[in-house]
């Protein structure tokens, strides 16, 4: 009686084993399956038909790494595709902040709810542009000039006031390796946020000079303004590029690095302290005085720039492309447009708009 008692046990504690061994390897299968195929962008074929349990495996868990990005309406092509590029090539649990302004919202979620893009984590934050008003210039020319998106990186703790730390990507960018990698960039203490070098060894193969690549502090400020000059920075200094930051945002908030930098753009309104040479963005200037030896160093591999500059880009060997971990097409000629450099990498994350009013123009060239 007692011995077939027992055997019932032992019996039943073989299947729940046997079990438990095909639940793992069908897991650790659908991990694999799902590593494979994340090379070329495609979700697994069967995936609907997985259990509810398997399903729940490709919901990615982990500490969250919280990505800001930003969408403008006339090239949200180039949102898609770098969001699409940091997902594919990670197993990490990436969160993105896209801001975007009202009237994009609705054109945005149509294309984000895209197939590819369909376990992507992301939420929507509505930058409002009146924040900007009294600290850029009122000049209708340069005002035209200025995309108030590109704004939103000085206010990163507004758009997402719960991380500790997080990363800012412009929307020119594709990301070849695993974004949790570039999360991982230790930042020193006291430091706010971490940029790469422009005189770096990555950036200087992309550089020719007295071409307007501007690579230090010169290029970018008029050390003639006595506001610039009080602050006693050397004009050599290397300048950074802001297109990829990483951020600790308790220093950001403790630092009040937002009123900082809204202090130098609205004293730059009436005492025109920007370089008059300055040839890319306005963004720059406020962080290089605000940052100026305090910030860490992003990682050359991770900021592989001026994919976009007139020559500049096509200088980059074919491998050292393949091997840049983050491109970065900043720069006149982007990906999406008629002439450009390695448009064929960012093709491959590209994904059509389902509203048809985006396209990339060379791919119509054939047709004019
Ligand atoms: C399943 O994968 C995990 C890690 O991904 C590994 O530790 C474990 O040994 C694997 N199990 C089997 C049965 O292959
Ligand atoms: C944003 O857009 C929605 C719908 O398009 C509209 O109802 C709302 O009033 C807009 N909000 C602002 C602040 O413009
Ligand atoms: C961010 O800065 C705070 C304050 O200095 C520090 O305590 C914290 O460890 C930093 N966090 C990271 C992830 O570097
Ligand atoms: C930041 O701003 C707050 C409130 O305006 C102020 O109390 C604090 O002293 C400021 N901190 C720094 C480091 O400037």
């Amino acid at each position: 009686m007692t011995l077939r008692r027992v055997n019932v046990i032992i019996l039943v504690l073989l299947a729940v084993a046997f079990l438990i061994v095909v639940q793992r390897n069908l897991l650790n299968l659908s991990d694999f399956l799902h590593k494979e195929n994340s090379d070329v962008g495609m979700i697994l074929p069967f995936e609907s038909e997985l259990s509810p349990d398997l399903k729940l495996q490709l919901v990615r868990r982990g500490d969250a790494i919280p990505v800001v990005i930003t969408a403008v309406e006339d090239r949200l092509g180039a949102v898609v595709a770098a969001m699409n590029s940091v997902y594919q090539n990670s197993k990490a649990n990436v969160v993105f902040t896209v801001v975007t302004l009202n009237d994009t919202v609705s054109h945005l979620k149509e294309w984000l709810s895209d197939i590819r893009l369909k376990h992507v984590k992301y939420r929507i934050a509505v930058f409002n542009p009146d924040l900007l008003s009294g600290k850029i210039s009122q000049d209708p020319q340069i005002l035209e000039a200025t995309k108030p998106l590109t704004f939103a990186r000085y206010y990163l703790p507004a758009y997402i006031p719960e991380a500790e730390k997080a990363i800012y990507l412009d929307d020119d960018v594709i990301v070849q390796g695993d974004i949790q990698e570039l999360f991982e960039t230790s930042l020193r203490p006291g430091h706010a946020a971490a940029f790469s070098d422009d005189c770096d060894s990555a950036s200087s193969k992309g550089i020719i000079r007295g071409a307007g690549t501007q690579n230090n502090y010169l290029g970018f400020l008029d050390f003639k303004k006595e506001a610039i000059k009080t602050l006693g920075m050397r004009a050599n200094t290397c300048s950074f590029n802001p297109g990829v930051i990483v951020v600790n945002l308790t220093e950001w908030k403790n630092q009040n690095i937002t009123q900082q930098l809204e202090h130098w753009m609205e004293l730059n309104t009436k005492e025109d302290l920007y370089s008059k040479t300055l040839a890319e963005s306005i963004i720059t200037p406020p962080l290089l005085i605000v940052f100026y030896k305090r910030h860490s160093i992003v990682d050359p591999m991770w900021h592989v720039r001026h994919l976009g500059s007139t020559g500049a880009g096509n200088r980059y060997s074919a491998q050292f492309v393949k091997a840049a971990k983050l491109l970065h097409w900043n720069g006149h000629y982007k990906p999406w447009g008629r002439v450009s450099s390695f448009s064929d990498v960012w093709d491959k994350w590209f994904i059509d708009d389902p509203t048809g009013k985006f396209h990339p123009v060379r791919r119509h060239s054939g047709d004019r």
